[in-house]
């Protein structure tokens, strides 16, 4: 019984960082910067997105749809959005990724919802070790929530 619960706190400790990523920052191969949002909109909303930067006091808006505001003029035509699957947005931003402010965060916004993630430079991780690393986590994630489930946490 007490090894259960130790077990069930142990494991509910692991899973919380997975849970909570639903904002994600990498470098894909081109050297662009990207950024994923996976927050889910709210049913009656209209979907909106907004994704931005900040360093220090300075807070940067790299690409929007919010009506009424607008990306700064240095990030237009660079950056792009694209929808993901099954929701969320996924934005690339061409042509920064050297000047990046050594400590940033990164924000998004959907539907008025706000994720955001603190990322130092040196901590940018390139694309494809992300989307290995999520991978390798979701292999061992089924068997523990079948396992979860047996011990009734
Ligand atoms: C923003 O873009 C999304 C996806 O293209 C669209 O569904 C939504 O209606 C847009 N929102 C506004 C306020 O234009
Ligand atoms: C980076 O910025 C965040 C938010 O402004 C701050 O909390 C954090 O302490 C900073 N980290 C470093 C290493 O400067």
């Amino acid at each position: 019984m007490l090894t259960s619960l130790f077990l069930c706190g142990a494991l509910g400790v692991l899973l919380v960082p997975v849970r909570s990523q639903l904002i994600s920052v990498c470098v894909e191969e081109d050297e662009d910067l990207r950024v994923d949002c996976r927050i889910k909109p709210k049913p009656n909303k209209i979907t909106s997105y907004e994704f931005s930067w900040s360093s220090g006091t300075k807070e940067s808006l790299i690409n929007t749809n919010v009506s009424g505001s607008a990306a700064e003029v240095q990030f237009r035509d660079k950056s792009e959005v694209v929808e993901l699957d099954p929701y969320g947005y996924r934005m690339t931003l061409k042509g920064f990724t050297n000047t990046i402010p050594h400590n940033t965060t990164y924000m998004c916004k959907i539907s008025g919802q706000v994720q955001n993630i603190n990322v130092e430079k040196e901590q940018l991780q390139p694309c494809s070790a992300v989307s290995l690393f999520l991978k390798s986590s979701w292999s061992w994630i089924v068997p523990l929530l079948i396992f979860l489930y047996h011990t009734h946490c």
